[in-house]
Protein backbone atom coordinates (compact mmCIF):
# COMPACT_ATOMS: atom_id res chain seq x y z
CA UNK A 1 0.00 0.00 0.00
CA UNK A 2 0.89 3.53 -0.47
CA UNK A 3 1.80 6.37 1.29
CA UNK A 4 2.24 10.39 0.56
CA UNK A 5 3.45 11.77 3.44
CA UNK A 6 3.32 15.55 3.25
CA UNK A 7 5.80 17.87 5.47
CA UNK A 8 4.94 21.50 6.49
CA UNK A 9 7.32 23.81 7.30
CA UNK A 10 8.11 23.33 11.42
CA UNK A 11 10.91 22.61 13.89
CA UNK A 12 9.63 18.97 14.16
CA UNK A 13 9.72 18.68 10.30
CA UNK A 14 13.00 16.63 11.09
CA UNK A 15 10.88 13.74 12.33
CA UNK A 16 8.71 13.27 9.36
CA UNK A 17 12.38 11.55 8.37
CA UNK A 18 11.72 9.16 11.37
CA UNK A 19 7.57 8.60 10.43
CA UNK A 20 9.00 7.97 6.87
CA UNK A 21 11.26 5.06 7.73
CA UNK A 22 8.40 3.59 10.70
CA UNK A 23 5.91 3.21 7.37
CA UNK A 24 8.30 1.65 5.71
CA UNK A 25 8.99 -0.83 8.32
CA UNK A 26 5.22 -1.90 7.47
CA UNK A 27 5.86 -2.77 4.14
CA UNK A 28 4.03 0.87 2.59
CA UNK A 29 5.82 2.24 -0.27
CA UNK A 30 6.38 6.03 1.03
CA UNK A 31 6.66 9.26 -1.58
CA UNK A 32 6.95 12.81 -0.02
CA UNK A 33 5.74 16.17 -0.43
CA UNK A 34 7.06 19.03 1.37
CA UNK A 35 5.97 23.05 1.32
CA UNK A 36 8.38 25.42 0.97
CA UNK A 37 8.54 26.89 4.04
CA UNK A 38 9.37 22.57 5.27
CA UNK A 39 12.79 23.13 2.97
CA UNK A 40 13.67 25.83 5.58
CA UNK A 41 13.91 22.74 8.22
CA UNK A 42 14.93 19.79 6.54
CA UNK A 43 16.34 18.66 2.99
CA UNK A 44 14.44 17.12 0.19
CA UNK A 45 17.73 14.99 -0.09
CA UNK A 46 17.00 13.44 2.88
CA UNK A 47 13.59 12.01 2.06
CA UNK A 48 14.61 11.21 -1.76
CA UNK A 49 17.46 9.44 -0.21
CA UNK A 50 15.11 7.33 2.07
CA UNK A 51 12.28 6.92 -0.09
CA UNK A 52 14.17 6.11 -3.72
CA UNK A 53 11.98 8.89 -5.03
CA UNK A 54 11.81 12.77 -5.76
CA UNK A 55 10.41 14.76 -3.57
CA UNK A 56 7.23 16.52 -4.82
CA UNK A 57 7.71 20.44 -3.88
CA UNK A 58 6.28 22.88 -6.98
CA UNK A 59 3.63 22.91 -8.85
CA UNK A 60 5.35 23.87 -12.05
CA UNK A 61 8.63 22.24 -13.57
CA UNK A 62 11.44 23.99 -12.22
CA UNK A 63 15.44 23.92 -13.82
CA UNK A 64 16.05 22.26 -10.37
CA UNK A 65 15.74 18.50 -11.16
CA UNK A 66 15.21 17.92 -7.61
CA UNK A 67 12.42 19.93 -7.14
CA UNK A 68 10.59 19.58 -10.89
CA UNK A 69 7.09 17.74 -10.30
CA UNK A 70 6.66 17.18 -13.97
CA UNK A 71 4.09 17.84 -15.48
CA UNK A 72 1.95 19.81 -13.12
CA UNK A 73 -1.16 19.43 -14.85
CA UNK A 74 -1.09 15.60 -14.35
CA UNK A 75 1.60 15.07 -10.70
CA UNK A 76 -0.91 16.07 -8.27
CA UNK A 77 -3.77 14.26 -9.71
CA UNK A 78 -1.69 11.19 -10.59
CA UNK A 79 -0.21 11.31 -7.08
CA UNK A 80 -3.48 11.78 -5.45
CA UNK A 81 -4.67 9.00 -7.18
CA UNK A 82 -1.29 6.77 -6.54
CA UNK A 83 -1.65 7.45 -2.46
CA UNK A 84 -3.79 5.34 -0.41
CA UNK A 85 -3.18 7.93 2.33
CA UNK A 86 -1.93 11.43 2.43
CA UNK A 87 -0.56 11.63 6.44
CA UNK A 88 0.70 15.47 7.02
CA UNK A 89 3.38 15.46 9.78
CA UNK A 90 4.05 18.14 10.62
CA UNK A 91 0.82 19.99 10.09
CA UNK A 92 1.32 23.05 11.08
CA UNK A 93 -1.53 25.80 11.97
CA UNK A 94 -0.96 27.82 8.17
CA UNK A 95 -1.28 23.78 6.45
CA UNK A 96 -4.65 23.08 8.59
CA UNK A 97 -5.97 27.03 7.24
CA UNK A 98 -5.46 25.91 3.99
CA UNK A 99 -6.85 22.48 3.97
CA UNK A 100 -9.61 23.66 6.23
CA UNK A 101 -10.55 26.45 3.36
CA UNK A 102 -9.37 25.17 0.40
CA UNK A 103 -6.85 26.88 -0.88
CA UNK A 104 -4.30 25.21 -3.57
CA UNK A 105 -1.43 26.86 -3.75
CA UNK A 106 1.44 24.61 -3.76
CA UNK A 107 1.41 20.71 -4.31
CA UNK A 108 0.69 19.76 -1.32
CA UNK A 109 -2.26 21.81 -0.84
CA UNK A 110 -3.32 20.90 -4.37
CA UNK A 111 -3.29 17.32 -3.14
CA UNK A 112 -4.97 17.53 -0.32
CA UNK A 113 -8.15 18.77 -2.69
CA UNK A 114 -7.47 16.38 -5.24
CA UNK A 115 -7.08 12.89 -3.39
CA UNK A 116 -10.31 10.63 -1.90
CA UNK A 117 -7.57 8.81 0.41
CA UNK A 118 -7.96 8.85 4.37
CA UNK A 119 -6.45 12.22 5.06
CA UNK A 120 -4.41 12.39 8.30
CA UNK A 121 -2.71 15.40 10.37
CA UNK A 122 -0.30 15.66 13.22
CA UNK A 123 -0.44 19.01 13.93
CA UNK A 124 2.71 20.56 15.56
CA UNK A 125 2.94 24.32 16.47
CA UNK A 126 3.66 26.56 19.47
CA UNK A 127 0.96 26.17 22.51
CA UNK A 128 -0.69 29.52 21.39
CA UNK A 129 -1.26 29.24 18.14
CA UNK A 130 -2.56 25.95 18.95
CA UNK A 131 -5.16 27.01 21.70
CA UNK A 132 -6.33 29.97 18.97
CA UNK A 133 -9.71 29.66 18.09
CA UNK A 134 -8.87 29.61 14.73
CA UNK A 135 -6.68 26.81 14.94
CA UNK A 136 -9.41 25.03 16.84
CA UNK A 137 -12.23 26.04 14.43
CA UNK A 138 -10.44 24.69 11.32
CA UNK A 139 -9.33 21.40 13.14
CA UNK A 140 -13.08 20.99 13.86
CA UNK A 141 -14.08 21.89 9.99
CA UNK A 142 -11.29 19.09 9.13
CA UNK A 143 -12.91 17.04 11.52
CA UNK A 144 -16.08 16.93 10.62
CA UNK A 145 -15.07 16.33 6.43
CA UNK A 146 -13.16 13.09 7.67
CA UNK A 147 -9.43 14.37 8.39
CA UNK A 148 -8.25 12.10 11.09
CA UNK A 149 -6.25 14.44 13.97
CA UNK A 150 -2.70 12.64 15.39
CA UNK A 151 -3.77 14.94 18.54
CA UNK A 152 0.22 16.61 19.70
CA UNK A 153 1.32 16.06 23.10
CA UNK A 154 2.11 18.04 25.56
CA UNK A 155 5.88 19.21 27.05
CA UNK A 156 8.22 21.48 26.64
CA UNK A 157 7.83 23.19 22.95
CA UNK A 158 10.82 24.36 20.98
CA UNK A 159 9.52 27.91 21.44
CA UNK A 160 10.47 27.80 25.07
CA UNK A 161 6.48 27.12 26.39
CA UNK A 162 5.44 24.22 27.82
CA UNK A 163 2.26 22.65 26.66
CA UNK A 164 0.31 21.28 23.78
CA UNK A 165 1.70 21.62 20.55
CA UNK A 166 4.45 18.88 20.30
CA UNK A 167 4.23 16.54 17.28
CA UNK A 168 3.36 13.00 17.92
CA UNK A 169 5.73 10.89 18.03
CA UNK A 170 6.24 9.25 14.60
CA UNK A 171 5.55 5.78 15.39
CA UNK A 172 2.54 6.48 16.59
CA UNK A 173 1.81 8.92 13.85
CA UNK A 174 2.59 5.48 11.73
CA UNK A 175 0.02 3.38 13.70
CA UNK A 176 -2.62 5.82 13.25
CA UNK A 177 -2.47 5.58 9.85
CA UNK A 178 -1.86 1.71 9.58
CA UNK A 179 -5.24 1.93 10.94
CA UNK A 180 -6.40 4.64 8.47
CA UNK A 181 -5.43 1.90 6.10
CA UNK A 182 -7.33 -0.95 8.09
CA UNK A 183 -3.96 -2.65 8.65
CA UNK A 184 -3.97 -4.31 12.16
CA UNK A 185 -0.77 -5.06 14.06
CA UNK A 186 -1.47 -8.18 15.45
CA UNK A 187 1.52 -9.94 14.59
CA UNK A 188 3.47 -7.03 16.21
CA UNK A 189 6.37 -8.92 18.85
CA UNK A 190 6.10 -12.06 16.67
CA UNK A 191 9.18 -13.75 14.53
CA UNK A 192 7.79 -15.40 11.50
CA UNK A 193 10.12 -17.26 9.27
CA UNK A 194 9.05 -17.66 5.92
CA UNK A 195 10.39 -20.14 3.23
CA UNK A 196 9.80 -18.84 -0.12
CA UNK A 197 10.24 -19.97 -4.16
CA UNK A 198 11.51 -23.47 -4.94
CA UNK A 199 14.84 -25.34 -4.59
CA UNK A 200 17.52 -26.72 -7.25
CA UNK A 201 19.23 -29.61 -7.08
CA UNK A 202 22.03 -30.04 -9.36
CA UNK A 203 22.46 -32.82 -12.34
CA UNK A 204 25.87 -31.43 -13.99
CA UNK A 205 27.66 -27.73 -13.62
CA UNK A 206 24.75 -26.28 -15.87
CA UNK A 207 21.50 -28.25 -15.32
CA UNK A 208 19.76 -28.83 -12.35
CA UNK A 209 16.22 -30.62 -11.28
CA UNK A 210 13.60 -27.40 -10.16
CA UNK A 211 10.26 -26.70 -10.01
CA UNK A 212 7.59 -23.57 -11.23
CA UNK A 213 7.69 -22.05 -7.90
CA UNK A 214 7.80 -17.97 -8.49
CA UNK A 215 8.40 -17.37 -4.62
CA UNK A 216 5.44 -14.80 -4.81
CA UNK A 217 3.54 -16.51 -2.24
CA UNK A 218 6.12 -16.83 0.16
CA UNK A 219 7.00 -13.00 -0.58
CA UNK A 220 3.29 -12.10 -0.65
CA UNK A 221 3.45 -13.55 2.86
CA UNK A 222 6.44 -11.78 3.73
CA UNK A 223 4.86 -8.86 3.34
CA UNK A 224 1.77 -9.34 4.71
CA UNK A 225 3.57 -10.81 8.05
CA UNK A 226 5.87 -7.63 8.19
CA UNK A 227 2.97 -5.19 7.54
CA UNK A 228 1.04 -6.91 10.76
CA UNK A 229 4.27 -5.82 12.78
CA UNK A 230 6.16 -8.78 12.69
CA UNK A 231 9.95 -9.32 12.25
CA UNK A 232 10.21 -11.52 9.37
CA UNK A 233 12.93 -14.08 8.05
CA UNK A 234 12.16 -14.86 4.62
CA UNK A 235 14.31 -18.11 3.31
CA UNK A 236 14.01 -18.00 -0.44
CA UNK A 237 15.10 -20.27 -3.49
CA UNK A 238 16.28 -18.35 -6.83
CA UNK A 239 13.75 -15.44 -7.57
CA UNK A 240 13.15 -12.56 -9.78
CA UNK A 241 11.59 -11.08 -6.72
CA UNK A 242 12.63 -8.19 -4.41
CA UNK A 243 11.61 -8.89 -1.16
CA UNK A 244 9.80 -6.71 1.51
CA UNK A 245 12.64 -3.87 2.76
CA UNK A 246 13.72 -4.56 6.27
CA UNK A 247 12.85 -7.93 6.28
CA UNK A 248 15.84 -10.74 6.81
CA UNK A 249 16.67 -12.21 3.38
CA UNK A 250 18.80 -15.99 3.27
CA UNK A 251 19.20 -16.72 0.00
CA UNK A 252 19.50 -20.49 -0.45
CA UNK A 253 19.63 -22.91 -3.94
CA UNK A 254 19.37 -26.43 -2.44
CA UNK A 255 16.88 -28.58 -0.45
CA UNK A 256 19.92 -29.28 1.68
CA UNK A 257 20.95 -25.29 1.78
CA UNK A 258 17.20 -24.72 3.26
CA UNK A 259 17.45 -27.01 5.79
CA UNK A 260 20.66 -25.83 6.85
CA UNK A 261 19.39 -21.84 6.90
CA UNK A 262 15.97 -23.19 8.41
CA UNK A 263 17.61 -25.28 11.32
CA UNK A 264 19.77 -22.02 11.99
CA UNK A 265 17.23 -19.44 12.56
CA UNK A 266 13.92 -21.30 13.69
CA UNK A 267 14.81 -20.84 17.20
CA UNK A 268 14.45 -17.07 16.82
CA UNK A 269 10.88 -17.57 15.34
CA UNK A 270 7.87 -17.96 17.07
CA UNK A 271 5.51 -19.11 13.76
CA UNK A 272 7.10 -20.80 10.90
CA UNK A 273 5.62 -20.65 7.67
CA UNK A 274 6.61 -23.02 4.92
CA UNK A 275 5.30 -21.78 1.43
CA UNK A 276 8.64 -23.09 -0.75
CA UNK A 277 8.36 -25.85 -3.10
CA UNK A 278 11.18 -27.91 -2.08
CA UNK A 279 12.77 -31.01 -3.97
CA UNK A 280 11.91 -34.26 -2.39
CA UNK A 281 14.43 -35.83 -4.52
CA UNK A 282 18.07 -34.92 -6.03
CA UNK A 283 20.56 -36.32 -8.59
CA UNK A 284 22.71 -39.37 -6.74
CA UNK A 285 25.31 -37.91 -7.94
CA UNK A 286 26.36 -34.58 -9.84
CA UNK A 287 28.12 -35.03 -12.99
CA UNK A 288 31.85 -32.87 -12.96
CA UNK A 289 31.24 -32.42 -16.14
CA UNK A 290 28.31 -31.27 -18.36
CA UNK A 291 26.64 -34.06 -19.76
CA UNK A 292 27.63 -35.41 -23.05
CA UNK A 293 24.02 -36.31 -25.64
CA UNK A 294 25.35 -39.84 -26.21
CA UNK A 295 21.33 -41.32 -25.86
CA UNK A 296 18.95 -42.75 -23.31
CA UNK A 297 20.12 -41.42 -19.56
CA UNK A 298 18.89 -43.01 -16.32
CA UNK A 299 19.27 -40.55 -13.29
CA UNK A 300 19.25 -42.11 -10.22
CA UNK A 301 17.41 -39.68 -7.71
CA UNK A 302 17.86 -39.88 -3.81
CA UNK A 303 15.38 -38.49 -1.19
CA UNK A 304 16.26 -34.76 0.20
CA UNK A 305 15.25 -34.49 4.27
CA UNK A 306 12.18 -33.62 4.77
CA UNK A 307 12.33 -29.99 6.43
CA UNK A 308 8.77 -29.66 7.42
CA UNK A 309 9.11 -33.02 9.45
CA UNK A 310 12.31 -31.84 11.40
CA UNK A 311 11.31 -28.59 11.86
CA UNK A 312 7.88 -29.92 13.84
CA UNK A 313 10.55 -32.41 15.73
CA UNK A 314 12.41 -29.19 17.16
CA UNK A 315 9.80 -27.33 17.60
CA UNK A 316 9.98 -25.25 21.05
CA UNK A 317 6.75 -24.91 23.09
CA UNK A 318 4.28 -22.15 22.05
CA UNK A 319 6.28 -22.14 18.41
CA UNK A 320 3.35 -22.86 15.49
CA UNK A 321 4.49 -24.14 12.17
CA UNK A 322 2.23 -24.40 9.45
CA UNK A 323 3.08 -26.27 6.06
CA UNK A 324 2.15 -26.02 2.61
CA UNK A 325 0.67 -28.63 0.31
CA UNK A 326 0.65 -28.80 -3.49
CA UNK A 327 -1.53 -31.11 -4.29
CA UNK A 328 -3.03 -32.47 -8.15
CA UNK A 329 -5.64 -35.15 -7.21
CA UNK A 330 -7.77 -36.19 -3.90
CA UNK A 331 -6.44 -32.63 -3.13
CA UNK A 332 -8.36 -32.77 0.33
CA UNK A 333 -7.31 -36.59 0.87
CA UNK A 334 -4.11 -36.10 0.48
CA UNK A 335 -4.16 -32.30 2.58
CA UNK A 336 -5.19 -34.26 5.42
CA UNK A 337 -2.96 -37.04 5.65
CA UNK A 338 0.10 -34.63 5.24
CA UNK A 339 -1.26 -32.86 8.06
CA UNK A 340 -1.47 -35.76 10.44
CA UNK A 341 1.74 -37.20 8.56
CA UNK A 342 3.86 -34.10 9.42
CA UNK A 343 2.65 -32.63 12.72
CA UNK A 344 1.80 -29.24 11.70
CA UNK A 345 -0.79 -26.80 13.10
CA UNK A 346 -1.82 -26.07 9.98
CA UNK A 347 -1.85 -26.72 6.12
CA UNK A 348 -3.04 -24.54 3.31
CA UNK A 349 -3.46 -26.74 0.70
CA UNK A 350 -3.41 -25.53 -3.01
CA UNK A 351 -5.29 -27.53 -5.50
CA UNK A 352 -2.42 -27.14 -8.09
CA UNK A 353 -4.18 -28.82 -11.16
CA UNK A 354 -6.17 -25.86 -11.49
CA UNK A 355 -5.83 -23.35 -14.23
CA UNK A 356 -4.22 -19.64 -13.55
CA UNK A 357 -3.40 -20.34 -9.72
CA UNK A 358 -1.00 -22.09 -7.93
CA UNK A 359 2.61 -21.93 -9.39
CA UNK A 360 3.94 -18.59 -10.92
CA UNK A 361 0.63 -17.22 -11.21
CA UNK A 362 -0.72 -13.86 -9.67
CA UNK A 363 -3.97 -15.37 -7.67
CA UNK A 364 -3.99 -18.46 -5.66
CA UNK A 365 -6.84 -20.35 -4.02
CA UNK A 366 -6.33 -22.65 -0.81
CA UNK A 367 -7.95 -24.61 1.68
CA UNK A 368 -6.85 -23.78 5.30
CA UNK A 369 -6.52 -27.40 7.01
CA UNK A 370 -6.18 -27.94 10.90
CA UNK A 371 -7.28 -31.23 12.54
CA UNK A 372 -10.81 -29.78 13.54
CA UNK A 373 -11.47 -27.13 10.56
CA UNK A 374 -11.42 -26.66 6.60
CA UNK A 375 -11.49 -23.12 5.62
CA UNK A 376 -12.21 -22.05 2.05
CA UNK A 377 -10.09 -19.27 0.41
CA UNK A 378 -11.17 -18.70 -2.53
CA UNK A 379 -9.33 -17.24 -5.51
CA UNK A 380 -7.92 -14.08 -4.61
CA UNK A 381 -4.27 -12.19 -5.08
CA UNK A 382 -1.45 -13.68 -3.65
CA UNK A 383 -1.12 -10.38 -1.38
CA UNK A 384 -4.85 -10.65 -0.53
CA UNK A 385 -4.60 -14.67 0.25
CA UNK A 386 -1.31 -14.04 2.52
CA UNK A 387 -3.56 -11.67 4.49
CA UNK A 388 -6.51 -14.76 4.83
CA UNK A 389 -3.92 -16.78 5.86
CA UNK A 390 -2.10 -14.54 8.50
CA UNK A 391 -5.63 -13.85 9.79
CA UNK A 392 -6.06 -17.71 10.28
CA UNK A 393 -3.25 -18.29 11.79
CA UNK A 394 -3.64 -15.36 14.24
CA UNK A 395 -6.98 -17.29 15.05
CA UNK A 396 -5.21 -20.40 16.10
CA UNK A 397 -3.58 -18.32 18.45
CA UNK A 398 -6.67 -17.27 20.62
CA UNK A 399 -8.25 -19.37 23.01
CA UNK A 400 -10.22 -21.97 21.31
CA UNK A 401 -12.57 -21.73 24.14
CA UNK A 402 -14.31 -18.43 23.53
CA UNK A 403 -17.90 -18.59 24.14
CA UNK A 404 -19.63 -16.76 21.52
CA UNK A 405 -23.36 -15.26 22.30
CA UNK A 406 -25.49 -17.12 20.47
CA UNK A 407 -29.13 -16.30 19.10
CA UNK A 408 -31.59 -19.10 19.27
CA UNK A 409 -31.95 -19.68 15.61
CA UNK A 410 -27.86 -20.22 15.88
CA UNK A 411 -28.12 -22.38 18.24
CA UNK A 412 -30.33 -24.65 16.22
CA UNK A 413 -28.35 -24.69 13.47
CA UNK A 414 -25.29 -25.33 15.54
CA UNK A 415 -27.55 -28.27 17.56
CA UNK A 416 -27.98 -29.14 13.46
CA UNK A 417 -24.45 -29.02 12.14
CA UNK A 418 -22.91 -31.13 15.09
CA UNK A 419 -25.47 -33.97 15.55
CA UNK A 420 -25.56 -34.56 11.95
CA UNK A 421 -21.75 -34.25 11.31
CA UNK A 422 -18.78 -36.50 12.79
CA UNK A 423 -16.30 -34.28 14.86
CA UNK A 424 -12.86 -34.54 13.28
CA UNK A 425 -11.39 -34.68 16.29
CA UNK A 426 -11.94 -37.52 19.21
CA UNK A 427 -13.71 -36.13 21.76
CA UNK A 428 -14.13 -36.63 25.32
CA UNK A 429 -17.22 -36.88 27.42
CA UNK A 430 -16.69 -33.89 29.18
CA UNK A 431 -15.53 -31.99 25.74
CA UNK A 432 -17.29 -28.54 25.09
CA UNK A 433 -18.47 -27.70 21.41
CA UNK A 434 -18.34 -23.90 20.89
CA UNK A 435 -18.43 -21.79 17.47
CA UNK A 436 -16.02 -19.54 16.18
CA UNK A 437 -15.95 -17.10 13.53
CA UNK A 438 -19.10 -16.21 11.38
CA UNK A 439 -19.42 -16.40 7.16
CA UNK A 440 -16.92 -18.51 5.59
CA UNK A 441 -14.91 -18.84 8.54
CA UNK A 442 -17.57 -20.57 10.45
CA UNK A 443 -16.14 -23.68 11.69
CA UNK A 444 -17.39 -25.74 14.73
CA UNK A 445 -14.29 -26.34 17.22
CA UNK A 446 -14.21 -28.74 19.67
CA UNK A 447 -12.28 -28.43 23.14
CA UNK A 448 -10.77 -31.22 24.43
CA UNK A 449 -11.67 -31.01 28.45
O1 LIG B 1 6.04 -19.64 -5.47
P1 LIG B 1 4.74 -19.48 -6.22
O2 LIG B 1 4.95 -19.45 -7.71
O3 LIG B 1 3.97 -18.31 -5.72
O4 LIG B 1 3.85 -20.78 -5.96
C1 LIG B 1 3.35 -21.02 -4.68
C2 LIG B 1 3.27 -22.51 -4.38
C3 LIG B 1 2.23 -23.16 -5.26
C4 LIG B 1 4.64 -23.17 -4.61
C5 LIG B 1 2.92 -22.62 -2.86
O5 LIG B 1 1.68 -22.03 -2.69
C6 LIG B 1 2.91 -24.07 -2.39
O6 LIG B 1 1.97 -24.79 -2.56
N1 LIG B 1 4.04 -24.49 -1.75
C7 LIG B 1 4.26 -25.85 -1.30
C8 LIG B 1 4.74 -26.67 -2.45
C9 LIG B 1 5.20 -28.05 -2.03
O7 LIG B 1 6.36 -28.35 -2.13
O8 LIG B 1 4.30 -28.77 -1.49
P2 LIG B 1 4.55 -30.29 -0.97
O9 LIG B 1 3.21 -30.83 -0.82
O10 LIG B 1 5.52 -30.99 -1.85
O11 LIG B 1 5.28 -30.08 0.43
C10 LIG B 1 4.55 -30.02 1.65
C11 LIG B 1 5.26 -29.16 2.65
O12 LIG B 1 6.51 -29.77 3.01
C12 LIG B 1 5.60 -27.77 2.16
O13 LIG B 1 5.40 -26.88 3.22
C13 LIG B 1 7.07 -27.87 1.81
O14 LIG B 1 7.73 -26.59 1.99
C14 LIG B 1 7.58 -28.90 2.81
N2 LIG B 1 8.72 -29.69 2.36
C15 LIG B 1 8.65 -30.46 1.23
C16 LIG B 1 9.74 -31.23 0.86
C17 LIG B 1 10.88 -31.23 1.66
N3 LIG B 1 11.94 -31.94 1.33
N4 LIG B 1 10.93 -30.49 2.77
C18 LIG B 1 9.86 -29.73 3.14
O15 LIG B 1 9.92 -29.04 4.15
Amino acid sequence: MKVMVGVSGGIAAYKAAELVRALQQHALEVRVTMTDAARQFIQPLTFSALTGHRVLISLWPTEDAQDSAGDASIDHIAEAQWADALVVAPATADILAKFAHGLAGDFLTTMYLATTAPVLVAPAMNVNMWEHPATQANLETLRQRGVRVVEPGSGHLACGMVGPGRMAEPQFIADAVLNALGRSHDLAGETVLITAGGTREALDPVRFLGNRSSGKMGYALAEAAQSRGAKVILISGPSALYPPAHCELIKITTADEMRAAVLNRMADATLVIKAAAVADYRPAAVADQKLKRTGPLTVELTPTEDILAEVVRRRRPGQLIVGFAAETENTLENGRAKLLRKGVDAIVLNDVSREGVGFDSDLNGATFLTTSTAIDLPEMSKRKLADRILDEVVALRRPQSLLVELSGMERQDIERETSSSEPAHPVTPAAEIFIAGAGSRRAIMIEES
